[in-house]
């Protein structure tokens, strides 16, 4: 039996494919309010319905999360839809991995404007707004918790990575400075390290890889609810999570 997040609003990036949908759909089973945000509006329309098929609340915003102005109107839906933000979920991001000497500028610029700066812009307009409205609440929760799933090229490298770990490696750099800023006002940070994960991500890598032997979306997913629902007096700062045959790295 699910555990019951009916009176949490959660935001997640990158919900129309792979791991932020896998996470929507296990958040919607437990009755959550969601915003699910992604650019590709017809894929995020059909996560939303299903969600809402499963017991959650959802809505749909179309956002590019390297554009500031449309991450602040994100918030701001989200905000007038259920007066509050409990979670950021930052799943959004894309993946170039090639030899370092083939990397072209157009690479390097989207892995890092994507990567680092969109999971960078996101988080700081969302715990602005989980600020600046904690004194409103009284839910007895933390003011609000951000998981990201930096993946563990945030934290190791592997040849082919060179664009992808910088922009990774920048986000968790990020990410830490924040929780070390925020972290007396109750603000949570969880960087998640995932080894790979059998998603969409992989269709436009050009690599090979065993796809098979990969984690499940659904995998990810749950190590994401769980620092969610983490009692309000603890924060599940870090979690590896590998498959099998990458322990370690
Ligand atoms: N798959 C893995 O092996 C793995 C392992 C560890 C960590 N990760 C990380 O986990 C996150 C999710 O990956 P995934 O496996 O779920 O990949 P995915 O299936 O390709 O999903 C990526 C999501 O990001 C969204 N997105 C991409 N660019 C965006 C932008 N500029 N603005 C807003 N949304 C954008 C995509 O939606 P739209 O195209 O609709 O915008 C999609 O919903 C990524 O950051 C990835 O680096 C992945």
């Amino acid at each position: 039996m699910s555990a019951n997040m009916s009176n949490m609003s959660v935001l997640i990036t990158g919900a129309s494919s792979g791991i932020g949908r896998a996470t929507a759909l296990m958040l919607a089973e437990r009755g959550a309010a969601l915003t699910l945000a992604a650019r590709n509006y017809a894929a995020l329309t059909d996560v939303t319905e299903q969600a809402r098929r499963l017991g959650g609340q959802a809505i749909a915003v179309p956002v590019d999360v390297t554009q500031r102005a449309q991450v602040i109107e994100l918030v701001s839906e989200a905000a007038a839809t259920y007066g509050r933000i409990d979670g950021l979920v930052n799943c959004a991001g894309q993946g170039v991995l090639r030899p370092a000497l083939d990397l072209t500028d157009e690479d390097i610029d989207r892995m890092l404007a994507v990567n680092t700066k969109g999971v960078l812009v996101v988080t700081q307009i969302v715990v602005g707004h989980m600020l600046k409205t904690a004194a409103l609440r009284a839910t007895g929760r933390p003011v609000g918790r951000v998981i990201t799933p930096v993946g563990t090229m945030g934290r190791y490298v592997m040849r082919g990575s060179a664009a992808y770990s910088a922009s990774k490696w920048g986000a968790a750099g990020a990410l830490k400075a924040m929780a070390t800023e925020f972290q007396r006002q109750g603000i949570q940070f969880t960087l998640l390290y995932f080894g790979g994960v059998d998603s969409p991500f992989w269709d436009a890598i050009d690599m090979p890889v065993q796809r098979d032997k990969m984690l499940r979306p659904q995998d990810a997913a749950d190590a994401i609810v769980r620092a969610l629902e983490a009692p309000a007096y603890s924060v599940l700062n870090e979690i590896v999570l590998q498959p099998e045959s990458h322990q370690f790295l």
